[in-house]
């Protein structure tokens, strides 16, 4: 469905017409039949393009539920043109008044205390109340980064100076968003061979730029985008931001690497741990404009196995009401942060303080693509989080979604005696983590006609 529906619309009513007043030229007496028929072809056009205009995928009105999305124009699909300059040009999100609704249970979650991110949220869900039903601005790549001063953020944390310095940089760029975008793969869910088409499973997996040969040993296996159980496509990008300064510039090698495959994005931001939340908001900006009708995405890190085939014959079965929406992986229940200022996770008291919601593990989890939107747009009203896949729980959370479990999905790993057993991952959809070789190697044997399991 292109932009130029409605005047296809137009000139085929106009046709209509023409035709009619010929009829009605031709046979004076049946002015009333012609009259008739005429408003009858109105009314099914107008029933016609209304229905054109808002494809009910499933689960969309699931969500609506939760999120309302009230457009100033009708949501319709981001038009794709074949010429490549143009319809990059043209896939800018429309700014867009929305409706957002943040679930009771989110809201009682996070404690009212003096740490900096619970009183950041709660000052967030009241300027979403007192702004009464229009907020939200779905402006991906629009708005401004606006860093935390160093001196709000000493006056609000009387601890400030003693947190870890990549902390530091953390809360100062906490408010930034919607980051530019310097590698782009616009195409990546439109027009194939001139049909409309849309991908069942996109991979987004994280990367850093450095990891060229973890990216091609998936490449190679489980990433490598193909057609599934007679014509379910999977689709794959590499989240990226860019090297720290000191590091090798790695630009043109991304550029060529990026050229040659078709599946990097690339978003101008230090790639860090907790620069993590960021990436994935960049990535929910960026998958709702330009994939929001991939049935089901899956989100994970380079240094997993993953068992395409095992995921997808799981997701075909699902019924609609459950697939509309999915947010299923390894679940963390219960987690509190962690208080030990060496450990990756760190997250000090005067930050947070409360519990974590219950979340799916950030090594490989799959959620339902109609979710895409409705996250996009919560994510501008939950503070960013320095551990990505709590702050992911968190927006789930807010939706109203809790992730569920599948013991398919072994994040922490299987025993030790079954790692090189090609068997033994022939029903799991996940394990975490492999090597480039474990990865290349486990994928062999599973799919070798000498394997009997
Ligand atoms: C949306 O963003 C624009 C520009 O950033 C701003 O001028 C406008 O007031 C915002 N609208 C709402 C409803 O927040
Ligand atoms: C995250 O990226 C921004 C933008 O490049 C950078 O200023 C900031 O230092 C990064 N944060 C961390 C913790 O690496």
């Amino acid at each position: 469905m292109s932009e130029d529906a409605p005047s296809l619309f137009a000139s085929l009513y106009a046709q209509i017409c023409s035709v009619s007043a010929m009829v009605l030229r031709r046979f004076r007496r049946s002015k009333v039949v012609a009259t008739a028929s005429l408003t009858c072809a109105f009314v099914l056009i107008c029933i016609f393009s209304l229905r054109m205009e808002h494809p009910s995928t499933v689960g969309a009105t699931k969500a609506r539920a939760v999120v309302e999305v009230v457009t100033d124009s009708a949501p319709k699909v981001i038009p794709v043109t074949p010429n490549k300059k143009k319809s990059s040009r043209t896939a800018k999100p429309q700014p867009s008044l929305s409706r957002v609704v943040i679930t009771e249970s989110f809201r009682k979650a996070i404690p009212q205390n003096s740490a900096f991110w619970n009183r950041k949220q709660h000052a967030l869900l009241k300027q979403l109340d007192s702004a009464g039903i229009l907020l939200g601005n779905d402006t991906a790549g629009q708005s401004p980064c606006s860093a935390l001063s160093l001196e709000l953020l000493k006056t609000n944390i009387q601890d400030f100076s003693s947190y870890p310095p990549l902390y530091q940089d953390f809360l100062q760029g906490m408010d930034c968003r919607d980051p530019p975008i310097l590698i782009d793969q616009p195409e990546k869910c439109s027009l194939r061979d001139g049909a409309r088409w849309q991908p069942f499973l996109l991979l987004a997996i994280k990367s850093i730029p450095r990891n060229f040969e973890r990216r091609q040993a998936v490449r190679d296996t489980w990433g490598r985008e193909a057609s599934y159980e007679g014509g379910l496509q999977v689709r794959t990008v590499f989240l990226l931001g860019t090297s720290s300064p000191g590091d090798p510039n790695l630009g043109e090698l991304l550029r060529f690497e990026a050229q040659h495959f078709g599946d990097l994005l690339q978003w101008d931001f230090r790639d860090s741990f907790y620069n993590l939340t960021l990436k994935e908001n960049a990535f929910l900006g960026w998958a709702s404009n330009r994939c929001p009708h991939a049935a089901f995405i899956f989100k994970g890190d380079d240094d997993v196995f993953m068992n395409p085939k095992a995921m997808i014959q799981y997701l075909r079965s699902l019924d609609p009401v459950k697939a509309s929406k999915l947010y299923m992986g390894q679940v963390v229940a219960q987690a509190t942060p962690f208080r030990d200022s060496k450990s990756k996770y760190y997250v000090p008291h005067t930050f947070y303080d409360g519990p974590y919601p219950t979340y799916a593990g950030g090594g490989g989890f799959v959620f339902s693509g109609s979710l895409l939107r409705p996250l996009h747009l919560l994510s501008h009203h939950i503070a960013s989080f320095p551990i990505d896949d709590v702050y992911t729980g968190m927006c789930f959370q807010a939706l109203g979604i809790a992730p569920e479990g599948h013991p398919g999905f072994q994040t922490f790993d299987i025993r030790e005696l079954d790692r090189e057993n090609a068997c033994a991952h022939k029903g799991l959809f996940l394990v975490h983590q492999r090597t480039p070789q474990q990865v290349i190697q486990l994928w062999k044997h599973m799919h070798s006609p000498l394997l009997t399991c």
